[in-house]
């Protein structure tokens, strides 16, 4: 800020009032041409000031909109001389009267566009700083940027629209759960390691030195414990740490909307949740969705969308061929483990560019290149690869694909795991760019029987898909051990145009079975004994049959708000590296407090220092 505006902001310090006894009596987005007449009392920021022909006029902005204030030196010389030194952000409270906006004046985007109120006293309630950047939706400033002055960042409409939906979900959340028979409890946020999957946030002890809490990654193992407790029907909407690499739609903490049932069944947890998400689209949105919602094995996802949250928004599935193409004259095909195609319908028109940089795309998902054919006529097609094919091959491919004149076909060959997913990310990429997906369009579905495992190539182990609480299909407990790469879960994810927007199971209620899937991921008896011993003893106390879900809450605004990034859907967000730029969290503490916590850090506090987050 220049010398020159501070020092001015300063010397308009000194007109700064109490507010006494003024009171409000309208909101800045409510009057309209039937309150003219009437005397008023407005209190907000100034959003806009411009001098005209003598008058002074204000947009005076609060959280629920805009009114034009106007000072006039006829009607109030003493107000419109004093309103000179009035400035963005300013905050005051103003009286008046309000009358008609005068003839082509009038602003019909606006709800007060009809009408103005004339001011014959204000109060300066405070001064500001000019803001690193317009209040308003239409704001260039670099995310950054915003990050760093977020409680300015959160003054402009569009952010406070967002969190107003995300208080109205909350609120019917409550509403819907409390109707249903389920009782909100907490559980506690210093904790015992929970494994979701992700790393834990550590937070040591000073009282018990060399131990540590752990902070949640999700309550389950405490609604587990309720629901033995007898609690029946729990909820929460609650804090959850995880300690992961960061994406547009993943935070470090997080809000889930966590339930838990007794005595139920996967339909019974599917219903109570598709019922909650008809009661927030009817009530927050104005929307009607149809119950129940689509449900999909995980092997009929993996085999037709190569992801496990398919969007089913458009088409483009994926297509099998590796039997067709088993032995072919392409050597990458004759051979792989696994053949899959997709087909862009009219995409023979993208260029050598665009398919170089879908080829760096797949890249990603550990793919080593990308296949294709342009179909340019009946007889002629396009592609590095077609040359090896041979007619039966072609016939195949053709049919399998419904290929017509002007599409394009990509191919993936090798590890399905690999596969399934460059295809199945490529597939929703190209929807994106290609602009073939319906906006406004809300594709919910379920995704069900979930591997109980997937492989740790790291760990050289299996470990739980969803998490070692998680009840294996009727019939597959055996499979457990013996064929683990098949044994399939009593898991269910709620999907949202390819976003898993909730998670859940019916978990093991039985200790013996537990203590079988502890055995199964490879824990000691007394690993699992000293981790989950607080469990097994509860599941051999009369612990129900049970089972519950949780949805992620900021997934869920992001999509109903319609935003790209979760950030802007949470108050006081991270960045992608976990920093607070504008607390500067995390930060180096006093060597004071890591002696009374027994800590000893190894790096040089100078060198700590240097760590602290920067605004990237
Ligand atoms: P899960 O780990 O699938 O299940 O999490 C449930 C939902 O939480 C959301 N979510 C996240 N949102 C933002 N940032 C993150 N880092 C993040 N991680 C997860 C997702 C996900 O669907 N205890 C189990 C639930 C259960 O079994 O009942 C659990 O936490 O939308």
């Amino acid at each position: 800020m220049s010398e020159q505006i501070q020092d001015l902001q300063q010397e308009h310090s000194k007109y700064i009032v109490d507010l006494g006894d003024w009171k409000r009596t309208s909101s800045c987005s409510e009057l309209t041409a039937a309150d003219v007449g009437r005397e008023v009392c407005l209190m907000g920021w100034v959003q806009f000031r411009r001098d005209h022909g003598g008058l002074i006029f204000v947009d005076l902005r609060d959280r629920m909109g805009l009114t034009q204030v106007v000072f006039s030196p006829d009607v109030a010389p003493e107000a419109h001389d004093r309103a000179a030194i009035l400035r963005l952000e300013y905050v005051i409270a103003i009286k008046g009267r309000v009358r008609h906006r005068p003839e082509g004046m009038t602003n019909p985007n606006l709800k007060t566009g009809e009408i103005e109120v004339v001011v014959y006293d204000w109060k300066l309630l405070n001064t500001s700083k000019t803001p690193p950047f317009a209040i308003e939706d239409r704001c260039d400033a670099g995310e950054n940027l915003r990050l760093q002055w977020r409680y300015l960042d959160l003054r402009r409409p569009c952010m406070q629209k967002n969190f107003v939906l995300r208080h109205k979900v909350m609120q019917a959340v409550r509403s819907f759960l409390d109707g249903e028979g389920f009782y909100e409890v907490e559980t506690p946020v210093l904790t015992k390691s929970t494994p979701e999957g992700a790393r834990d946030f550590l937070v040591p002890s000073r009282l018990n030195q060399g131990s540590f809490y752990a902070l949640p990654q999700s309550p389950q193992l405490f609604k587990q414990l309720l629901m033995v407790s007898g609690f029946e029907k729990y909820f929460q909407i609650v804090r959850c740490f995880r300690d992961e690499d960061l994406r547009a739609d993943r935070q470090p903490e997080f809000t889930q909307i966590d339930l838990e049932m007794s005595f139920v069944s996967e339909q019974d947890v599917m219903t109570v949740a598709e019922n909650l998400m008809q009661k927030l689209f009817r009530d927050v949105m104005g929307k009607e969705i149809q119950v129940p919602f689509p449900r999909m094995t995980w092997d009929e996802a993996m085999r037709d969308y190569g992801v496990d949250k398919p969007d089913t928004r458009f088409g483009m599935k994926l297509v099998e061929l590796t039997d067709a193409v088993r032995g072919s004259g392409f050597k990458l095909f004759a051979s792989a483990p696994m053949v899959k195609a997709i087909k862009v319908e009219g995409g023979e028109s993208l260029t050598r560019k665009e398919i170089d940089a879908l080829t760096e795309f797949v890249r990603i998902y550990g793919a080593q290149g990308l296949a294709w054919i342009k179909i340019k006529s009946e007889t002629e097609w396009q592609s590095p690869i077609a040359k090896f094919l041979s007619e039966e091959e072609r016939r195949v491919i053709r049919e399998r694909l419904d290929a017509k004149v002007g599409d394009i076909l990509f191919f993936q060959a090798g590890e399905p795991e690999m596969v399934n997913a460059a295809l199945g990310n490529l597939r929703v990429h190209l929807a994106e760019k290609l602009n073939l997906i319906p906006k406004d369009s809300f594709n919910f579905l379920w995704v069900i029987e979930f591997p109980l495992f997937e492989y740790d190539k790291e760990e050289h182990r299996y470990v739980a898909c969803h998490h070692p609480f998680t009840s294996p299909l009727p019939g597959h407990l055996e499979l457990m051990t013996s064929d683990p790469a098949h044994a399939k879960a009593r898991a269910y994810d709620m999907v949202l145009n390819g976003n898993e927007v909730g998670g859940g199971s019916i978990r093991i209620h039985s200790a013996h079975t537990q203590m079988k899937m502890f055995e199964a991921l490879g824990f000691s008896d007394e690993r699992a004994e000293e981790q989950f011993g607080f469990l097994f003893h509860a599941l051999e106390f009369g612990a129900p049959p049970h089972g519950g879900l949780a949805f992620g809450l900021d997934r869920l605004i992001m999509l109903l708000a319609g935003c790209q990034s979760i950030r802007d859907v949470i108050a006081f967000p991270k960045t992608q590296k976990a920093t607070c730029l504008m607390t500067q969290a995390p930060s180096t503490v006093s060597g004071a407090q890591l002696r009374e916590l027994g800590l000893k850090l190894r790096e040089a506090p100078e060198k700590r220092a240097e760590a602290q987050p920067k605004a990237e």
